[in-house]
Order: structure tokens, then sequence, then C-alpha cells
């Protein structure tokens, strides 16, 4: 019996997938679903097996955003002292290559949770949306800082202040998220593009996130300088003498993860 009641999660391969699985309530993210999601996320990135993690949902809906029957009742104390929200920081803070593959609604901290991962495969059906402010709040799981990074000032003030949602096509555009494809093909697309990233060298991959998300906390002088010492770093792998090798000797690199 799995161990988790609010998602599903297998393994194909190197590949990790977690399923959020409350469809009566459109996936809306509750506590017990976040300690989920982190618990699970975390266990596959202390997993050297696994190479990268895809987190999706249902075709209906990734996630409606934070359960809002169960947020309706609490107080400020009960937000403040449970710093309510904060556990997520830990799903931000995996070092394997997360994907999330989202179709349907993707709200509030449904939006929020996919613009944790490291990039947004979307299905056409895809449509993102910081509808907070309908609700009295705003968001609280990082809505305001990623989307804004993602998408400019315009678009990010615009759907936070109004609710506005944006459709797949327009969140390619905008940037928020990578590539769009047909809905029947997402999640096999997800799982083919996780595979290609989990043949690859572990720690390196992880330099390359790491890497890049530097960009979003540094200046341009100090990420590039970051950038260099990460790249001499790669030559202490193993990983970095096969690459180099096989390409040489014309043949396809058989990384080790070290
Ligand atoms: N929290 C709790 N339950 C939710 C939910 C949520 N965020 N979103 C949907 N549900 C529940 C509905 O209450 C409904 O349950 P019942 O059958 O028991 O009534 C069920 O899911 C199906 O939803 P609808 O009947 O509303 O479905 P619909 O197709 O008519 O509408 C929708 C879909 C437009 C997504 C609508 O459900 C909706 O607007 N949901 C709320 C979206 C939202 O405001 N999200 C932000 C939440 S706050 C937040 O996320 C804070 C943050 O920053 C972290």
């Amino acid at each position: 019996m799995s161990e988790y009641e609010t998602i599903l999660t297998e393994t194909r391969g190197r590949v990790a997938l977690i399923t959020l699985n409350r469809p009566k309530a459109l996936n809306a993210l509750n506590s017990q679903l976040m300690h989920e999601v982190v618990a699970a996320a975390r266990a596959f990135d202390r997993d050297r097996g696994i190479g990268a993690i895809v987190i999706t949902g249902s075709d209906r809906a990734f996630a409606a955003g934070a359960d809002i029957k169960e947020m309706q009742s609490k107080s400020y104390m009960d937000v403040y002292l449970d710093d309510f929200f904060a556990e997520w920081d830990a799903l931000a803070a995996v070092r394997t290559p997360t994907i999330a593959a989202v179709a349907g609604y993707a709200l509030g901290g449904g939006c929020e949770l996919a613009m944790i991962c490291d990039f947004i495969l979307a299905a056409d059906t895809a449509q993102f949306g910081q509808p907070e402010i309908a609700l009295g709040v705003i968001p609280g799981i990082g809505g305001s800082q990623r989307l804004t990074r993602a998408v400019g000032k315009a678009k990010a003030m615009e759907m936070c202040l109004t609710g506005r949602k944006m459709d797949a096509n327009e969140a390619e555009r905008a940037g928020l998220v990578s590539r769009v494809l047909p809905a029947a093909d997402l999640l096999d697309e997800a799982m083919t593009v996780a595979a290609s990233i989990a043949e690859k060298s572990l720690p390196v991959a992880m330099m390359a996130k790491e890497a890049v998300n530097r960009a979003f906390e540094t200046t341009l002088t100090e990420g590039v300088r970051f950038e260099r010492r990460v790249f001499h770093s790669t030559f202490a792998t193993a990983d970095q003498t096969e690459g180099m090798t096989a390409f040489t000797e014309k043949r396809t690199p058989v990384f080790e993860n070290r």
C-alpha cells in the first residue's frame, strides 16, 4: 500500500512521477498534499537512481490552488505561527531537476507549484492564474515573485490585481512555459524529456540547475563568475571525461553520475 493518500508516485527507469490526486477538489493543495508532495520529492531527491522528477495533475486540473475550505477558518496567528506554506520552500530546494506537466487549471497555489519546478510543459488546455485577490488574499507560495520573474511586471501585475487567467499559448509567448503540447501527448512527452535529462550526469545536471537558478538571485557579473567556477568543477567529474571522450570517439556517452 502506498504511504501517500493525496498523491500517486511511481518510477519509470531513472524518472520519478508524482501525480496530484484529489480529483474531487480539482487537486486543491491542502496541508496533507503539501506534506506528501514535499516528502515524496525529497525522497526521490535523495535517491541516486533518480535523475529527474515530473509533477503532474489530471486532465482537468493540475491544481486549482491552495485548499480554500481548509484556509477559510484560519486566523493570522494560525498562519503566522505555523509559517503556513513555508514547507513548499523544501520543494524549491530539491536539487534533482523537476518538470511540471500542466493540463487544465493551474491557479493560485497550482500555478505557484508549477513555477517552483525547473520548467513547465503545458497542455493546450492549461490555464494559469493568480486569482487570490478575489478571495481577499495575495499569492503565498511565491507567485508574486516567480510570476514576475517569468513574465515581467506588466502581465504579473495584471494577473495578480485582476485574477485574469492566461491560456497555454499566451503563457508560452510570455515565457512562463517552455512548450505547449496537445493534451493527449503531455505526459508522454514530459516523461521523454525527463528521461533525456535523467540519462545525463546527475551531478552536472544539478550544477546546471544551480547555475540557472543563480541568475534569479544575483548580478550578471557575480552570476557569470559563479557559472565559471561551477564549469571548472565539472572537470573534477568522471562524467566530463566520459562526455568528451565519447564525442571524440563518435559514440554515445555513458555517464556514471560521478
Ligand atoms: N480549494 C478547495 N476546493 C476547491 C478549490 C480550492 N482552491 N478549487 C476547486 N475546489 C473544489 C470545489 O469547491 C468543488 O467542490 P464541491 O464539489 O465539493 O463543491 C470542486 O473542487 C469542483 O470545483 P467547481 O465545482 O468549482 O468546478 P468548476 O469547473 O465550476 O470551476 C474553478 C473550476 C474555476 C477552478 C473553480 O473551482 C475555482 O475558481 N476554484 C478556486 C480557484 C482559486 O481561487 N484558487 C486560488 C486559491 S488561494 C491560493 O492558492 C493561495 C495561495 O497563493 C497559495
